[in-house]
Formats: C-alpha cells, structure tokens, sequence
C-alpha cells in the first residue's frame, strides 16, 4: 500500500505557496486524519502533560487547543505557512500555552538541542514526502526531530504512510529510536459486519518483522486505516534487546 504515491499526485502538499493558497482559501479549523478524542489515550500515555511539547506542521488544527484543555502545559506549534499561523496566534492570544511560530520543520535552529520531551506529527512528513526531494526532507525533517528530542523523548508520527513506506526514514541508525507501531481505523470507519469501529488497537502496539514491515498474516480491518508510529529517542546500549515493547533498531534490523 504505497499511500505516498497515490497521494501526492493531485495536490503538491509539499510547497509552502500550496498551504498559504489553502489556508487564505479556507480559513477556519481543520483537524486531518484523526481528532484529538481518538489520539489521547496514546498521547496521554506517552507524553506527561507537564512536558514541554513542539506540534510541527500544526497548519489550523484544533488538536493543540484539545490537549490544553486536556492538561498540557506548553505546546510550541511551528508550521511553514504564515498564513496559518497568523491566524493561529490571533486565534488563540488568550491562551498562554499555547504558542505559535512560522518555521521550517527542516531548520529548527531556532530551538537548543534537546528542548522536547515530544514532538508531535499528524500528516507533516506525509506532506514532505510529496515534495521535491523527499528523501532529502525527511531525512533533514527527522534529524531536526532527533536534535530537539530529550532522551527518553518521544516522537509521535500519526501518518498514512505504512511501514514499507515510513521504517527506512523512521530506522536510521543515527537516531538510535525504539519504534512502537499503532493502526487505528480512521473516524466513522465501519466493519464490513457493520459491528462498530474496531478499537482493538488502543495500545496495543503491532509487531513489526526484522525487515521493519508488518507480519504476513496482519490484516488491516480498514484499507485507509491510519499508522502512529511511537519513537523514543534512547541511549542504551544497541546491544541490549529491548524489555520494554518497544522495538530497537541494530544495524542488521529490528528486535521486535
Ligand atoms: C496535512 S497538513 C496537517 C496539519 C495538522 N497537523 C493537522 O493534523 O491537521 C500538513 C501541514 O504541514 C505543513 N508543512 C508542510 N511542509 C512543512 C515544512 N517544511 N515545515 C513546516 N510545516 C510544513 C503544512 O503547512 C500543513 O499545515
């Protein structure tokens, strides 16, 4: 399921002109693929609402406003589009933590080495894979993500992009992250028997195979389902297989 390809041909998602266009054209709140209501038990669990928290491509999503209301503290929202965040600062100038800054997500310099404890991505390297020179993005994408992690910092990639897609940029060792692999069905999505919403995944992460891929006999309940990708950024050893459920890239694969 190649989703980036079947994607990226109609609209050029990974241009700054296309998202100032959409925003000027559409204004108002947008939240892609998931709310923050069906996010939160695997944002709760993985990130303390006391942690500083940077949300990048936040575009006009209202999963920020959600979260504080939720607990957090200090979410920074950073996107390309000075469209949408002009309107994000006005929109939310009476809630102080939130903040909102026009940056690109392959150049974070602005921020010091290790100021997140999590960073959070719905659908931003998804846009960047539709651009020129997508392995180039994302790779300067996730070593920015890598940089402003603290150890034990987790990077939350909520994505269409399936493992033969999003494990060769997600598993470089260079980052040395422990990867956990959610799929949840998108909203609304209904069983062929018509049984309701599958909520089996709720974390309960999906193994995934040394060669960083799904198990053969895996069946995705829905086709256009959606992939969190849970990487914590870790010192340990290489050496030590994990104990903790999360899988550990070595230079030969993963432990799973
Ligand atoms: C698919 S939208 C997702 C928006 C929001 N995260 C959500 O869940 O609704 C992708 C967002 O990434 C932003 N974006 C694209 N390329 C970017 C880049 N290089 N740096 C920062 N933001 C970028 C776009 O402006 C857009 O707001």
């Amino acid at each position: 399921m190649l989703r980036d390809e079947s994607t990226c041909n109609t609209y050029n998602y990974g241009d700054a002109l296309y998202w100032d266009a959409r925003y000027v054209q559409e204004g108002g709140a947008f939240d892609w693929y998931q709310r923050y209501s069906s996010l939160r038990p695997f944002v709760r669990h993985f990130i303390p609402t006391s942690s500083p928290v940077l949300m990048v491509g936040c575009g006009n999503a209202v999963m920020s406003e959600d979260m504080v209301k939720d607990g957090y503290e200090d979410i920074m929202n950073i996107d390309i589009s000075s469209v949408a965040i002009n309107m994000m600062k006005r929109k939310y100038e009476h809630i102080p933590q939130l903040k909102y800054m026009q940056m690109d997500v392959r150049d974070m310099s602005f921020f010091p080495d290790e100021s997140f404890d999590g960073v959070i991505d719905k659908g931003t390297l998804d846009s960047l894979m539709c651009g020129n020179d997508a392995p180039i993005s994302a790779a300067q994408m996730l070593g920015e993500v890598s940089r402003l992690l603290k150890p034990g910092g987790i990077y939350m990639l909520i994505t269409y992009g399936d493992p033969t897609v999003r494990m060769p940029h997600l598993s470089r060792p260079v980052y040395n992250w422990k990867v956990r692999l959610y799929v949840i069905p998108r909203p609304g999505f209904q069983t062929p028997e018509g049984c309701g919403s599958s909520t089996k995944s709720d974390l309960e992460p999906v193994p995934i195979t040394e060669k960083g891929l799904l198990p053969a006999d895996f069946v995705l309940e829905d086709p256009d389902c959606h992939f969190i990708y849970v990487c914590k950024k870790d010192d340990a050893e290489l050496s030590n297989p994990p104990t903790d459920g999360f899988s550990r890239l070595t230079v030969d694969g993963l432990y799973v």
